[in-house]
């Protein structure tokens, strides 16, 4: 008992982490709001992770996309209320999915995470936007399976999609993550998976409002209307789309 009340006393006297208001990153800059997510326990841990997993890439400088980790964790935990898997198409080293398995300790969770990727780029559509985009990548499938080596119920699928999707037994999915930088393999896979999506799913857009990826939000506002609903924007340049 009493080493309970000294315990509850240090606590008291420990000091607070100064809560956090401002924050530029990821070419968006917010002043005076409360950020303590970034500063929570096991967001700051898991991001950590990520980032140490991601070193092989982005010349060893990761950027500062917490408030994209942020969402993915938000919505894959919402994903935890519904029935079915996690999918995220287009994963490369995992920084949203690893931020997500290394906070929910998805290890212990009942469920699958399925990663498409070739893990070695977009493929080949002949186009000179793609080819560039491609110098950011290599075959990376080793450091991925390494990165996800702590959680057992992971799996990385490797190859081109939409073509690799029937690889994956996912009858149900109560979270989908589609960041594939580029709107014809979006639109494939989102065309694909859209009725295996439990309702109120999240499917988190990863490239929606960016400068430059006008075709990717076209298709998805497109999309999202001929299912009668709407993306919504974020600061971030990431879509929310919710299935109806
Ligand atoms: C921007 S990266 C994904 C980043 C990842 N979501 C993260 O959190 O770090 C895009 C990835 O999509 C993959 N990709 C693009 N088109 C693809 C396709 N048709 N089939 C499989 N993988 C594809 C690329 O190989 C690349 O790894």
């Amino acid at each position: 008992m009493a080493f309970g009340v000294g315990r509850a006393i240090k606590k008291m006297l420990k000091p607070q982490q100064p809560l956090q208001f401002d924050y530029a990153g990821d070419n968006i800059a917010v002043r005076k709001k409360n950020l303590s997510f970034m500063s929570d326990k096991d967001f700051a841990f898991a991001w950590g992770k990520a980032v140490e997993g991601n070193r092989p890439a982005w010349g060893g400088r990761t950027k500062d996309v917490r408030w994209r980790a942020h969402t993915a964790v938000w919505a894959a935990k919402h994903g935890l209320t519904l029935e079915g898997d996690f999918v995220e198409c287009g994963v490369f080293l995992g920084l949203l999915s690893l931020t997500i398995c290394h906070s929910l300790k998805f290890e212990q969770i009942p469920r699958n995470f399925y990663l498409f990727d070739t893990f070695d780029g977009i493929p080949d559509d002949g186009r000179d936007a793609t080819k560039k985009q491609n110098r950011a990548y290599f075959d990376c499938f080793e450091y991925a399976k390494k990165n996800f080596s702590p959680f057992p119920n992971v799996r990385l699928i490797q190859g081109a999609l939409p073509g690799t999707l029937p690889e994956a037994p996912v009858e149900k999915i109560a979270y989908l993550s589609v960041d594939l930088n580029h709107a014809k393999y979006e639109k494939e896979v989102i065309t694909e998976l859209w009725d295996r999506l439990s309702r109120s799913a999240i499917v988190l857009i990863d490239d929606y409002a960016f400068q430059s990826n006008e075709e990717q939000y076209e298709m998805w506002n497109e999309f999202a209307a001929s299912k009668g609903t709407s993306v919504l924007t974020m600061p971030t340049g990431s879509g929310i789309l919710i299935k109806p």
